[in-house]
């Protein structure tokens, strides 16, 4: 036995010698503690009304991103500050000024949403005390309500906005105490319950020794897709081996960008803004806040879901990944990981580390996805893009999709029907026309295959449109005036 999970719960310190890997933390806050403003709705990600804010020690300090409960492992709270909102209070004692917000502008009815959306929005008013109202909305992608409707509450985000006490809030005013307190914990622990062993590894170098020695054991990162094999499928996860605090680094060298396989969205988010802007918005729709607080770029490759939107384009992108097994690597392109409908090429015992991604350069990007919301809903197809053109020639075309085949694919056909094309409508229609050929989607619960393939086609003329910079309304624009 090794050392317990250790986290604060708001002002208490918890040490835990014995938990499952499966045990959750909204059932710790609800049923364990008894702290039930932190509400169950879906058990699944989707809804928000298990939001609580999780503070973690980052390079940069110790930062709070809102998080859901229901598919957060007790585990994966080590040295990290868990927050419920029952901690939330104002300078006086009495209500936050974002609960007073909610109350003054009627941003609640039944109020079994309402914690989780008052939890999102303190998360923004932490930092962010001016927001836009598309900036509350992003920040609200991962709260729903079937109640209220969504406008008083973006009236409150936005009057707890101007009613600031950031400075004065407890979480600013003993951030060092805290930090300190999370610090003090050892990195690394292992506990069990019965036979069930949850193991958190110290650094990335104690995981490979772990899992070379547990090739059977789960490996949990971000927990957004693990979680639902838990909650949802009752699946066992034993021996699980909890990684989401490690392989945070984003390095950057003169031909590439080095993604530490345990970065999250919200990590990746400014790299993207930075050396990617064309598809920041792509981004910005996987999940919701809460999910990209919490998943990984890694997860996303590693899970091997045909619908997963981070490999479409990676692999335009010509990304590479590094796998490790013990302290032996080997590097691959991204595209040849995925052999077969739930079939990669990772053996026992290897993880993935690294995600290589080649500098943009000239190189014209997007990424597009289609589904049924604009955010918190995976794709029923997702494409990304890369083309280089010059003197008037497309000179080289890498695109791939998802949720065209049992796996994320190049369109090869596609690819060569542009490559050495006049970058011209032409050539788009060519494109068209040829990823026909390239795929033989499935019809599911997300869209049939006539319609798979008509957006796969959409996407090519898409594309054209938008570098074309012909006036035809290829993207909706948010026609609402922002509110004062
Ligand atoms: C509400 C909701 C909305 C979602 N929306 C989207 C969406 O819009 N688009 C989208 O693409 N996905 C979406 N997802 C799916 C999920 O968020 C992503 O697939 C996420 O990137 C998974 O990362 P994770 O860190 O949470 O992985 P985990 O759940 O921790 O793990 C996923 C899989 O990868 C393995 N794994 C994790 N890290 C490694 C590693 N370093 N090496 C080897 N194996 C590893 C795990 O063992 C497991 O098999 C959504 C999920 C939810 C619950
Ligand atoms: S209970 Fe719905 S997101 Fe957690
Ligand atoms: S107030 Fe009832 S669900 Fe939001």
């Amino acid at each position: 036995m090794g050392d317990p999970i250790r986290f604060l719960l708001n002002d208490t310190e918890i040490s835990l010698t014995e938990a499952a890997p499966g045990d959750t933390l909204l059932d710790f806050v609800r049923l364990g503690r008894r702290l039930t403003g932190t509400k169950e709705g879906c058990a699944e990600g989707d809804c928000g009304a298990c939001t609580v804010l999780v503070g973690r020690l980052t390079e940069g300090g110790l930062v709070y991103e809102p998080v859901n409960a229901c598919i957060r492992f007790l585990a994966a709270c080590h040295r990290c500050h868990i927050v419920t909102v029952e901690h939330l209070k104002g300078a006086d004692g009495g209500l936050h000024p974002v609960q007073a917000a909610m109350v003054e502008h009627h941003g609640s009815q039944c109020g079994f949403c309402t914690p989780g959306f008052v939890m999102a929005l303190y998360g923004l008013w932490m930092t962010n005390p001016d927001p836009s109202v598309v900036e509350i909305e992003t920040a609200l992608q991962g709260n729903l309500c079937r109640c209220t409707g969504y406008a008083p509450i973006v009236r409150a985000a936005q009057a707890a906005g101007r009613a600031g006490g950031q400075l004065q809030d407890a979480l600013a005013v003993e951030r060092a105490e805290v930090a300190a307190r999370l610090a003090a914990i050892p990195p690394g622990a292992e506990v069990q319950r019965g036979e069930a062993r949850a193991v958190v590894p110290a650094d990335t170098d104690a995981l490979a020794a772990e899992l070379a020695a547990h090739p059977e054991a789960t490996l949990v990162s971000g927990a957004t897709d693990v979680g639902l094999w838990v909650t949802k499928l009752m699946r066992p996860i034993e021996p699980g081996i909890f990684i989401g605090h490690l392989m945070k680094g984003i390095e950057e060298t003169d031909a590439d960008l080095r993604i530490g396989a345990g970065v999250t969205y919200s990590e990746f988010a400014p790299v993207v803004r930075a050396h990617f802007p064309e598809v920041e918005d792509y981004l910005l729709r996987i999940g919701g806040w809460q999910i990209r607080n919490a998943g990984t770029v890694g997860g996303n490759i590693a899970n091997g879901s045909p619908i997963g939107e981070m490999p479409p384009l990676l692999i335009a992108l010509g990304a590479r990944i590094v796998l490790r097994h013990g302290d032996a690597r080997r590097e691959m392109a991204l595209e040849d990981y995925f052999i077969d409908y739930g079939r990669q090429d990772r053996r026992p015992g290897e993880f993935l580390e690294t995600i290589i991604i080649p500098r943009k350069g000239d190189a014209i990007i997007a990424a597009y996805k289609l589904s049924k919301r604009v955010a918190a809903d995976i794709s029923a197809v997702a494409a990304g893009f890369r083309l280089t053109v010059a003197g008037g020639r497309i000179t080289g075309a890498r695109v791939a999709f998802g949720g065209m085949a049992g796996i994320p694919k190049r369109a090869r056909a596609a690819e060569a029907a542009l490559t050495g094309a006049p970058f011209a409508a032409e050539s788009f229609e060519a494109a068209a026309a040829a990823v026909a050929g390239d795929f033989t989607p499935l019809s599911d619960f997300r869209a049939s295959v006539a319609y798979r393939q008509a957006v796969a086609a959409n996407f090519f003329r898409r594309f054209w449109l938008e570098q074309a910079g012909i006036a035809v309304p290829v993207r909706l624009e948010r026609a609402v005036a922002e509110a004062g």
